[in-house]
């Protein structure tokens, strides 16, 4: 019997379910351009008062919804602060010049976190040589530090520091949602310790597409002005809200089921000669396994592992990530360490 491939490269990979298929049928729509759509509506209002923000726009992806944010926070030639494994930093293809000609200023983190001293550090004298800094970004789950989530005291201080220096914050909550499920603390307290977040209804959540960006009235306004110049305008649109809104209802509290099995997979692969695994940096639903004591290089690892049914992606020579979520459940997680044991000793063997 031949087993489907199991996909563990992201939490991006999800089919929608056919419950959700059906809510995005029977979804009342409209022109979205003109406002006009129900469901869009529906959803936007629902975001706004669950992060306790006074309006919330409906975009295509995490990255617009970041871009946005940059841009409606700052003015050409200004400088963004950024912990240096984030996503817009080093994901959303140089959009920061781009489209906000701003100069990106990473900082190293420790585990996705902003040391407050550092930020404190970097701070710049009021000099015409220097750019005049207008942003601070923070990444909750960080995606590049493994699923790990950013205590909401380090953002809590981080926002008193943009507060006395005069400066927003913005929150990429692409995963936003695992943390909340994993630590119980409300998502109103997350929109609370910021100026705007962006959360992903497209990741662990499991619709198609959609990120939803959240702010004060003004800057939503302003966000909705850029949206439309970036050619993100969107005419019946509700059908993909639709799937948003279940989501919401439906695929929240069981990413305590991705969390579960990811700490499954850690502890399981820990277990391998050849591979080291941190289990207690394992917060969410992303495993990060370093292929250092087997001295296999990741690249070939993917390729043998995709042969033997499981994907999985390189985060560099020598780690691998990989990534629970609603298409996957504890028996392929089984498999899924079997199929990495067998991968690693075929390469092995090889040598
Ligand atoms: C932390 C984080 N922010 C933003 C994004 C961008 O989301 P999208 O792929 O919808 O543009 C991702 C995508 O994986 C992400 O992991």
């Amino acid at each position: 019997m031949t087993h489907p491939l199991i996909d563990l490269r992201s939490d991006t990979v999800t089919q929608p379910t056919e419950a959700m298929r059906r809510a995005m049928m029977k979804a009342q729509v409209g022109d979205d351009v003109f406002g006009e759509d129900p469901t869009v509506n529906a959803l936007q209002q629902r975001m706004a008062a669950l992060f306790g923000k006074e309006a919330a726009l409906f975009v295509s992806s995490g990255t617009m919804g970041n871009q946005l944010a940059i841009k409606c926070h700052t003015l050409p030639g200004q400088e963004v602060i950024c912990e240096a494994d984030s996503h817009p930093f080093n994901y959303e293809a140089g959009g920061p010049a781009f489209l906000s000609g701003v100069q990106m200023r990473p900082l190293p983190g420790r585990r996705g976190v902003l040391n407050i001293e550092d930020l404190q550090a970097s701070l710049r004298a009021q000099d015409h040589h220097f750019p005049p800094t207008s942003l601070v970004l923070i990444e909750n789950t960080h995606n590049r530090a493994g699923g790990a989530i950013v205590p909401l005291e380090n953002m809590q201080q981080i926002h008193r520091f943009t507060r006395k220096h005069r400066l927003a914050l913005h929150l990429d909550g692409a995963r936003l949602w695992n943390a909340h499920v994993a630590t119980g603390i409300p998502l109103a307290e997350y929109g609370r310790w910021c100026d705007s977040l962006t959360v992903c209804l497209s990741k662990g959540l499991g619709a198609p597409a959609g990120s939803v960006l959240m702010g004060s009235r003004e800057f939503i306004d302003q966000a909705h002005r850029y949206r439309k110049m970036w050619g993100g305008g969107m005419r019946q649109i509700g059908i993909l809200a639709a799937a948003g809104l279940y989501a919401l209802d439906h695929h929240i509290e069981r990413l305590a089921k991705d969390h579960k099995n990811a700490k499954k997979l850690a502890h399981k692969l820990a277990k391998l000669p050849g591979l080291r695994v941190d289990i207690k940096a394992v917060q969410t639903n992303m495993v990060m396994v370093d292929l250092e004591p087997s001295g296999l290089k990741s690249a070939d690892l993917v390729v043998t592992l995709k042969e033997n049914g499981l994907a999985v992606i390189a985060v560099n020579a020598g780690r691998i990530r990989m990534v629970t979520h609603l298409g996957v459940s504890s028996q392929d997680i089984d498999r899924a360490t079997a199929i990495v044991e067998k991968s690693i000793n075929q390469l092995i063997n090889k040598k």
